[in-house]
């Protein structure tokens, strides 16, 4: 499968996004509840010279988990050590993070919700208690031992919230749900990429290109990277509006956001499935995708705005889908 410009994946060219990722909570822009609570936690930590309560941190890809996590450490003025759910594979790969830590620390486990069960249950005591109980040896003259760790932080990220387990979900003290972005937000935060990239965006240009990002910052920053190019070599170097709306048609994201591949899942199930009700088994054989790449890839965000609907017999293109092709149910044009 081709990789969308669209996708809210993290992608090669995105390596940029170190460099315009803002390293205060002050900088973040939207999220304001989670903000304005993580504020008061980490104050109180400090005061209380303690360490953070461990932070669960979830939503879809592109949110802002990572940079988040980042500024939570910033913000306590601790080391940040990070780690990803699917590559820790022996005990001994985290333990050996685990032993670096230094009071209150911020561990950072991305993707937590893939870390193998042996591995999360490790993770039990250091969270915990700080403890870190291993087995050394093996064949008959294996033993357990228990060390101590100092007083740290988790700061975990994930996708899928459902997919932890409670166990595991039940140690975070703090849990928080990362939202998709308002058109404000967004442009605010095109703003504040153009200032750190130098790299002027008129009004109008920032809001088109907000406006087609999916609330998704990670798109929003992409996207506005790809219109300086074409402005830089079509243009005079100025990101404005017919730049913008040239770019962007240009790389087929329409007034929506939404690609080809979102054209084709819905029109599917317009013309062939005269709308729906339809099981997503049909619509999947019918463009030749697998079911599980519909559901986690294409349909979250036309879900989430409306295009299409879940019902119990099936999807549902709604009105608003119709309207955005111009068609009306029984196929003629507006
Ligand atoms: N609240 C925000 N304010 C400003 N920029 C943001 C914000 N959230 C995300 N970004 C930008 O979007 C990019 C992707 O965010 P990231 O933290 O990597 O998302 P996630 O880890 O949830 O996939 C970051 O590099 C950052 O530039
Ligand atoms: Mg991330």
């Amino acid at each position: 499968m081709e990789e969308r410009v669209v996708t809210n994946r993290k992608l090669e060219e995105d390596t940029f996004e170190k460099t315009i990722r803002p390293d205060s909570i002050d900088e973040y822009i939207g999220q304001k509840d989670v903000k304005e609570n993580l504020k008061v936690f980490i104050e109180a930590s400090k005061m209380r010279d303690e360490s953070l309560d461990h932070v669960l941190l979830y939503g879809p890809p592109g949110l802002g988990k990572t940079t988040l996590a980042y500024i939570i450490a910033n913000e306590l003025g601790t080391n940040i050590k990070t780690a990803s759910g699917p590559t820790i594979e022996k005990s001994g790969d985290l333990a050996a993070i685990l032993s670096t830590l230094e009071p209150g620390d911020v561990l950072f486990i991305d993707e937590i919700h893939r870390m193998p069960r042996y591995i999360e249950e490790i993770l039990y005591p250091a969270m915990e208690d700080f403890t870190l109980d291993i087995i050394v040896g093996g064949e008959g003259s294996s033993r357990n031992i228990k060390i101590d760790l100092p007083p740290f932080t988790l700061v975990g990220a994930t996708t899928r919230a459902g997919d932890l387990t409670s166990p595991l979900r039940d140690r975070f003290g703090i849990i928080a749900k990362l939202n998709y972005y308002t058109v404000e937000e967004l442009v605010t935060i095109l703003k504040r990429t153009s200032r750190v990239m130098e790299v002027e965006i008129e009004d109008d240009a920032a809001l088109e290109l907000a406006k087609r990002s999916r609330g998704t910052p990670r798109i929003a920053n992409r996207l506005f990277k790809r219109v300086r190019d074409f402005a830089l070599v079509l243009g005079n170097g100025n990101v404005d509006l017919e730049i913008t709306k040239t770019s962007l048609d240009r790389l087929k994201v329409d007034e929506s956001g939404l690609d080809d591949t979102d054209h084709q899942l819905l029109l599917t199930i317009i013309n062939k499935f005269n709308g729906g009700p339809v099981g997503l088994e049909a619509v999947a054989a019918s463009i030749g995708e697998e079911v599980t790449t519909i559901e986690d890839v294409y349909e979250p965000y036309l879900l989430q705005t409306g295009f299409m609907k879940r019902t119990p017999r099936g999807r549902v293109v709604t009105e608003l889908a119709y309207k955005h092709f111009n068609i009306t149910k029984d196929g003629s044009l507006f």
